[in-house]
């Protein structure tokens, strides 16, 4: 495919097909996905391949709790699990709501299930000692998760970047022997799947970019 042609179309897939992604194309994709850059090239990122039916039961049972806030909080109007305003559903609401089994099933579904983690003894986390939720990070690991799906959708497949299971990381670590300082990055299932979107809705080059200033003008094509 062509490059902007992947670019433009890798969706969110959750609905696979019986079909098997086989190791050697797992292989391939990540062979391409590898030459995602990392702060200082420290390449700390680790891929755990699971297929095991009885860890996929888990790391969708671990999904649970973070999904059910999630949804309560959508159906709440609230932007979920941002780190700036707190939730203003109690706890209770939480506990009652059900998530939608796309939020809590698609680990069950696909033909492999890909655990991204990245090893904090390599990452240099710039923004650690801001009073804000560290992102820096995930900027040493995200690019090759992201190529992962890229490459996967050049390739026939799809998947979805999934972090819900990460709201457990400790019970996530000993479930998959991770050390301590390891962070779960993604859990990502993939597969073939059942359709292929191709209109993904996605704002305007205008609506989130200014020239000079945080309000300055908008950049547009001419
Ligand atoms: C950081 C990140 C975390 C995400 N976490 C989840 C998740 O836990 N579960 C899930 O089903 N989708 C998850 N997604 C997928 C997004 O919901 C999806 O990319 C978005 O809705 C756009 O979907 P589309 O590409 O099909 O248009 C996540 C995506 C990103 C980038």
């Amino acid at each position: 495919m062509e490059l902007y042609d992947v670019m433009r179309t890798t969706f969110a897939a959750r609905d696979f097909t019986d079909d098997p992604l086989p190791d050697a194309t797992l292989y391939k994709i990540l062979e391409n996905a590898r030459f995602a850059p990392t702060g200082g090239n420290r390449q700390g990122g680790q891929v755990i391949v699971v297929r095991d039916r009885k860890t996929r039961e888990a790391l969708s049972a671990l999904t649970i709790p973070a999904a059910k806030r999630y949804t309560a909080q959508v159906k709440a109007g609230e932007n979920p699990w941002n780190s700036i305003d707190p939730p203003t559903v109690d706890a209770e609401t939480i506990e009652q709501t059900t998530p939608p089994s796309r939020l809590t099933d698609t680990v069950l579904r696909a033909a492999v299930v890909l655990i991204v983690c990245v090893d904090l003894k390599v990452v240099a986390s710039m923004d650690q000692y801001l009073e804000r939720v560290g992102v820096i990070s995930g900027a040493s690991i995200y690019p090759f998760v992201w190529n992962i799906l890229l490459a996967a959708r050049h390739e026939g497949y799809g998947g979805t970047i999934t972090t819900m299971a990460v709201a457990q990381e400790p019970k996530l670590q000993e479930l998959l022997g991770i050390p301590e300082h390891v962070a779960v990055c993604a859990i990502m299932p993939l597969g073939k799947p059942v359709k292929q979107l191709t209109k993904l809705k996605r704002n305007s080059v205008s609506s989130f970019t200014v020239l000079e200033q945080w309000d300055g003008e908008p950049l547009t094509e001419e």
